[in-house]
């Protein structure tokens, strides 16, 4: 059996904005036949950017290898290529957006440029079928609100500081705890929270609607060295404080814009105890809850491949002297033309 319908065009989409580099296969109709990770993880510390882009270097052409495989085509079936043009480090998407660059080029075919704060947003919606949600993306480097208004997503609150993910990641690294493939910080932030239950008052910030997480997690890490409480409790307060955040925050964007739908993207939606804080917020404004499935919240290629079909069926295509990566592009200053 294969997966090629001979009338079928494919978009490949490569993620490399930060520690994975991910390669996904979407058909122009959204089907997703490949979506192949590699995680970099650092023995210790956090993530150094050169290193995340050797990383991705060395693993490229094998994670390629295995998208055709899973995909059950080859390089000449493919119509267009996307790739992560950013927000993100830049190593990490030099490295992506060479791979894109060479493979296009090689093919001669198009090739795309894609925010990927929008891809989190776009693939969440073709996983879920949200057609205008409320979103809130929460991930390492990003924690928004945001939501699609005349002809953008419009960003409605965001952190100051440092991004949710990276708050529990940081607390995890000081705790020493040591991620997994499969079980990042997060994940194991959330499983010692199940096990604790005093709530430990930790400093709550929401400013008009951003949110500020770098003296929650002082405050935090000060109180583990202190050893006055259990990691367990620690965890747990951490989740409470830190989710209540960006749920107010997101409460209050779906009673301004009156969306009949709350979507959680992002590596962090895979917490069990935030996805059923934003539910009760959506239920109450009777909008439907949605979240991604987990393979589609982290990075992934993917979001990258659906992204890109959605951008170049309404004509955005990159020439390659302007596939230049952009480190710091927000994702308001996207256009969004597949949207009426
Ligand atoms: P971005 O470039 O979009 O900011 P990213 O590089 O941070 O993305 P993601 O894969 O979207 O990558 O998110 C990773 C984050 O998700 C990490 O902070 C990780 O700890 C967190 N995370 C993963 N699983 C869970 C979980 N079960 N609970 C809480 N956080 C989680
Ligand atoms: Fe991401």
């Amino acid at each position: 059996m294969t997966k090629k319908k001979a009338s079928e065009q494919y978009c490949l989409g490569i993620e490399s904005t930060a520690d994975d580099f991910s390669v996904g296969i979407s058909t122009f109709e959204g089907e997703i036949l490949a979506n192949m990770i590699s995680v970099y993880m650092p023995e210790e510390g956090g993530i150094h950017p050169r290193e995340a882009a050797r990383h991705h270097a060395e693993v490229a052409s094998k994670v390629l290898e295995e998208a055709f495989t899973n995909a059950e085509i080859k390089p000449r079936n493919l119509s267009i290529v996307a790739f992560s043009q950013g927000p993100g480090l830049g190593p990490c998407l030099r490295t992506g957006a060479t791979v894109a660059r060479a493979l296009a080029s090689y093919l001669e075919i198009p090739l795309i440029g894609v925010n990927h704060c929008i891809a989190h947003i776009e693939i969440g919606k073709l996983q879920t079928d949200a057609k205008d949600p409320i979103t809130l993306y929460v991930s390492g480097g990003n924690s928004i609100v945001a939501a699609f208004d005349s002809r953008r997503y419009r960003v409605f609150g965001e952190t100051l500081d440092i991004a949710l993910g990276n708050c529990l990641d940081v607390f995890a690294r000081e705790a020493g705890l040591r991620q997994k493939v499969g079980l990042p910080f997060g994940a194991l932030v959330e499983k010692l929270a199940l096990k604790g239950g005093q709530l430990i008052a930790l400093p709550y910030t929401v400013k008009g609607m951003d949110t500020s997480f770098s003296g929650l997690l002082t405050a935090a890490v000060n109180l583990l060295k202190k050893r006055e409480y259990s990691l367990e409790d620690l965890c747990y307060s951490l989740q409470e404080t830190a989710f209540s955040m960006v749920t107010e925050v997101t409460e209050r964007a779906l009673a301004h814009t009156e969306k009949k739908e709350v979507l959680l993207t992002g590596g962090v939606a895979a917490n069990k105890r935030l996805q059923s804080m934003v539910k009760v917020i959506a239920e109450e404004h009777n909008a439907r809850f949605r979240t991604v499935p987990t393979q589609f919240a982290i990075d992934n290629g993917a979001m990258i491949a659906w992204t890109g079909v959605l951008a170049y069926q309404h004509g955005a295509v990159t020439p390659i002297e302007k596939s230049f990566v952009k480190l710091r592009w927000r994702l308001e200053e996207v256009e969004i033309p597949w949207i009426s």
